[in-house]
């Protein structure tokens, strides 16, 4: 995709285990991708201004606040959501803040409603705050055919089935947009639908797919969306909440502090009605969320629908092309929309030595284990370490050995993936599987499944220059 924007690293280069060095392919970029120039540009034009956001009367105060404000509402812009009915809040460095934060105030906000129901599929950030409260969690079954491995998206009709059972007691749904593991996409606009008609809330974690395809909540059928500015490109950025004013007003007061209050007497405080103020308190991260606003304002110039046709496209070769690959199996239903994120593994080779050859003789960044969805990652390899064959392992090397298969490579794709950087990857992927007894002999394991190489490191000091 050819674009007018560039990335800090795309040039990178790295020595490599067999002598001289290459360039960096980066295909993390479900992790954390490379961060836009244009990120940093807006920066350097914010600082020379900056103040706090809290300081109204100077002239930098005015320029820093509006820009905030100006962040604020460009968020709600680029999702098409109704300014008069949602808000954008900034908190955190991820989605785990406004996973936990929303949490705890639903679960206190709506007290007779005591199930929470989440995907089978989520990261830990939308999975773990959701189980802290009192609330009973109940985690969706997914579509799935004969085998584990090849499981699908949320299952709708079981979905709908819980729905009737739990009606009107069922506090909120919790699902992300794209799975950060197989990249496969969740009916969100029908699980929305289900779950109002049975008095439930919504929240959609759009993490995975903020980068990748529209994020519209303008048909006002989402209550919550979350996402994380590292996932545009802009690695300073804090995490964002979009939500609904009026269930938010329920909500709010949770974490106290300067900004979010209207008065305060040593004995009482009120909190401002307005928002996002109201549910903004201390001193925000200005800087990184005006970089982030600036960043998705340029996604959005492209267009979301010719991003999502890039990464569409370079996912199907991805998946298409390790699919051929002999004892290579790609997890996750195929025949589903998938963006993104495509996880493996080979049938003989440890996930954890696949991943450190490709880095240390190919400089491609992958990553590999279980990608903060351990619930998900074990049921995709249920199968696989059922039939794990441990006769010729020792018994005391028998865990080490299970550890070592618990887990998956994942190569992901972001902005400024090409084609040519698939077909890179996937002959890296084939000449290891051919030349697989030449890598391993280069290799020792330690207990925790981690691969070292004999002779090669990486001097990390000297990349830096500290
Ligand atoms: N959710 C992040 C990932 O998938 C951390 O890598």
């Amino acid at each position: 995709m050819k674009l007018d924007m560039t990335f800090i690293g795309e040039f990178t280069n790295y020595a490599v285990a067999s002598g001289n060095s290459k360039p960096r392919l980066h295909l993390d970029g479900a992790a954390s991708p490379l961060a836009a120039q244009l990120a940093i540009e807006t920066i350097n034009k914010l600082l020379p201004h900056y103040s706090n956001s809290h300081s109204y009367i100077h002239n930098s105060a005015k320029i820093t606040t509006k820009a905030f404000n100006w962040a604020h509402d460009t968020v709600l812009e680029s999702l098409s959501a109704d300014i008069n009915d949602y808000t954008a809040i900034f908190m955190g460095s991820g989605t785990t803040s406004p996973s936990n934060r929303l949490a705890r105030g639903l679960a206190n906000a709506r007290p007779g409603k005591e199930i929470i129901m989440v995907s089978s599929m989520e990261h830990h950030a939308n999975d773990l705050p959701h189980r802290q409260t009192n609330n009973k969690v109940i985690h969706l079954p997914l579509t799935t055919s004969n085998k584990a491995t090849d499981q699908g998206a949320v299952d709708l009709i079981e979905f709908e089935t819980l729905c009737k059972k739990h009606s009107q007691n069922i506090n909120y749904i919790a699902v992300s947009s794209v799975s950060n593991v197989t990249g496969i996409c969740n009916p969100v606009k029908d699980i929305a639908r289900i779950a109002h008609q049975h008095g439930a809330l919504i929240l959609v974690d759009a993490a995975q797919s903020v980068a990748h395809m529209p994020s519209e909540i303008s048909e006002n059928d989402i209550d919550f969306m979350m996402f994380s500015g590292h996932k545009i490109y802009t690695p300073m950025a804090p995490g964002v909440l979009v939500g609904k004013r009026d269930i938010l007003a329920l909500l709010s007061g949770q974490d106290l502090g300067g900004g979010s209050v209207a008065d305060v007497s040593l004995h009482d405080y009120t909190l401002f009605d307005r928002f996002p103020d109201r549910e903004q308190s201390g001193t925000p991260n200005i800087v990184g969320a005006v970089a982030l606003a600036r960043v998705l304002k340029e996604l959005t110039l492209i267009g979301f629908d010719k991003i999502l046709n890039h990464s569409t496209q370079l996912t199907k070769q991805l998946i298409d092309g390790l699919t051929r690959l002999d004892g290579i199996n790609v997890y996750g239903d195929k025949s589903l929309a998938r963006v993104g994120a495509v996880s493996f593994n080979h049938k003989y080779i440890d996930h954890g030595l696949l991943a450190a050859i490709l880095n240390d003789y190919f400089a491609i960044a992958v990553r590999n284990e279980c990608f903060c969805a351990h619930p998900y990652v074990s049921s995709l390899l249920k199968e696989e370490l059922w039939e794990l064959d441990i006769d010729n392992v020792a018994e005391e090397d028998e865990e080490a050995y299970i550890n070592r298969k618990r887990g998956m490579v994942r190569a992901s794709i972001s902005l400024y993936t090409n084609t040519d950087d698939v077909v890179r990857f996937l002959s890296a992927i084939k000449k290891i599987i051919n030349d697989i007894e030449f890598y391993r002999s280069h290799y020792n394991v330690d207990n925790d499944g981690l691969y070292h190489h004999n002779t090669f490191i990486l001097d990390w000091q000297s990349q830096l220059d500290f």
